[in-house]
C-alpha cells in the first residue's frame, strides 16, 4: 500500500522489517537505543484529514490507557513528514493469522481470550473510550501468549464527534452491532460487547456469525437474523454456557445485552480456559508487568513529592511575605539547621522560589498528561 520504510530512520527510530499492514498504514519493527517497538507509521498526505485525525486520536487514547490486555504506546510523534506510534512490540500472532492457520480454537482457548479482551475493553470503557473495531485482526498475542487488544484507530472517546462523513459505516461489518451502522452516534459500550460475541462465535466455530453473500446481506442479518448457535450452526460439541454467552452478547437490542464489559465477564464465570501457546499464559506474570512499563517513562512519584515540597515551601514563604507586608508578625524563624533558608523570605529569593514552584507544577502536570 505504502512505500517500504525498512532501513530508514524516523525521529531517531531505526525502522526494520514490516510486520503488519492495515487500513491506516504499515507496522514495522523499530528500535531506538535499547527500546524495541512496533512502529505504526503513515504519511499524512496519504492518510487524508479524517485518517490523520484518527491516527492522532489513537495516539491520545493509547497514551492514556495502561492495561495488561491493551497494547501499550510508548511514544507518539510527528516528524520528517510522518506520523507514528511506537507500540509495545508483540512477538506473537494476531487472532486472524491464528484462525487462518488453525481454523478454530478450542472452547477453553476462546474463553481465555475473550475474557482478556473484555478486561481490556472494561479499562477502555471506564475511560469513556469505545473501541468500535473488535475483531480477530485487532487482538494479538505477545511472545508468551498473553492476548492484547490493539488498533484504536476507529475508537471514539466520550464527548468526541465521529470522524467520518455522515452515513459512512466504520468498522468491520462481520462483527458490527446493528446500532453501530444504523445510528452510530447512539452506539455505546454495548456495541463493543456485541462485537465480542461475534468474535467468540468466530473463534469457536471458525467463521463469523453471518456470512451473507454481500455486505448488505450481512448487515441485514445482524439486524434481523436469529443469533446463530455455535452448537447447531457452528458444529461444536454441546456447550450450553458458551451458547448462552453468545446469545446474550449478540442480542439485537443493546438493552438485552450485559450492561458493561464487567457484567459480560460474569457470563464466563467458572468456565475452564486454556492458553493458546503451549506452556504459555493468558496473563502477564507480575514481574513482567513491571518490565513492560520499563520501555516508557512513567510518572515518577518521587518527582511529584519533590514538586509538592517545593510548592509547600513557596506557599509558606509567600504567606510569610504577605503577613509581614500587612505589618503582622510573619512565620517564626527557622530552626538552626535551616537558618540559611531564611533568605527565601527576601524578595529576590522569594520570586525565584515562586518561579521554581510554578515550573515544577507545570512539569509534573505535563509528565502526568503524557
Ligand atoms: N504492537 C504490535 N506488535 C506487533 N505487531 C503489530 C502490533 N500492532 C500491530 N501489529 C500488526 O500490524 C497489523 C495492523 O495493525 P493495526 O494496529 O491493526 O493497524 P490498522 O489500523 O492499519 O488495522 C496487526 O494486525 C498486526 O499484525
Ligand atoms: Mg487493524
Amino acid at each position: 500500500m505504502s512505500a517500504d520504510l525498512t532501513g530508514s530512520s524516523i525521529d531517531g527510530w531505526q525502522v526494520a522489517g514490516k510486520i503488519g499492514e492495515g487500513a491506516m498504514g504499515a507496522v514495522y519493527e523499530a528500535t531506538r537505543g535499547p527500546q524495541r517497538a512496533a512502529f505504526k507509521v503513515a504519511l499524512p498526505e496519504v492518510l487524508g484529514s479524517d485518517n490523520l485525525q484518527r491516527f492522532r486520536r489513537e495516539a491520545r487514547i493509547l497514551m492514556g490507557l495502561e492495561h495488561p490486555h491493551v497494547v501499550r504506546c510508548y511514544h507518539a510523534g510527528e516528524a520528517d513528514r510522518f506520523v507514528y506510534l511506537a507500540l509495545e512490540f508483540l512477538a506473537g500472532q494476531d487472532l486472524e493469522a491464528i484462525l487462518q492457520e488453525r481454523g478454530r480454537l478450542s472452547v477453553p482457548e476462546a474463553v481465555g481470550v475473550v475474557r482478556r479482551v473484555l478486561r481490556g475493553l472494561e479499562a477502555a470503557h471506564e475511560r469513556g473510550v469505545l473501541h468500535r473495531d473488535v475483531k480477530p485482526g485487532n487482538v494479538m498475542l505477545d511472545a508468551r501468549g498473553v492476548p492484547k487488544l490493539l488498533d484504536f484507530g476507529l475508537a471514539k472517546a466520550r464527548g468526541q464527534a465521529n470522524i467520518t462523513a455522515a452515513g459512512a459505516v466504520l468498522g468491520t461489518i462481520d462483527y458490527m452491532a446493528p446500532e453501530q451502522f444504523e445510528a452510530a452516534a447512539d452506539a455505546d459500550a454495548r456495541a463493543d460487547l456485541y462485537s465480542v460475541g461475534c468474535l467468540l462465535y468466530h473463534l469457536v466455530t471458525g467463521s463469523p456469525p453471518y456470512t451473507g453473500r454481500s455486505s448488505l446481506a450481512v448487515l441485514q442479518q445482524h439486524k434481523e437474523a436469529p443469533v446463530p448457535s455455535p452448537v447447531h450452526e457452528g458444529g461444536i460439541a454441546e456447550a450450553a454456557p458458551l451458547e448462552r454467552a453468545i446469545e446474550a452478547l449478540m442480542a439485537k437490542d443493546p438493552r438485552d445485552r450485559p450492561r458493561s464489559a464487567r457484567a459480560a465477564l460474569a457470563l464466563f464465570e467458572g468456565l475452564p480456559e486454556a492458553p493458546l501457546v503451549p506452556g504459555g499464559s493468558l496473563d502477564p506474570p507480575p514481574e513482567a508487568r513491571e518490565e513492560s512499563t520499563a520501555g516508557a517513562p512513567r510518572p515518577s512519584c518521587l518527582a511529584d513529592l519533590f514538586a509538592a515540597a517545593l510548592l509547600l515551601c513557596a506557599a509558606a514563604a509567600l504567606g510569610d511575605a504577605l503577613l509581614r507586608g500587612t505589618g503582622r508578625p510573619g512565620l517564626p524563624p527557622l530552626p538552626a539547621p535551616f537558618s540559611s533558608l531564611e533568605r527565601l523570605r527576601e524578595p529576590p529569593f522569594l520570586g525565584a522560589l515562586l518561579g521554581l514552584a510554578a515550573a515544577a507544577l507545570f512539569w509534573r502536570l505535563l509528565a502526568r498528561r503524557r
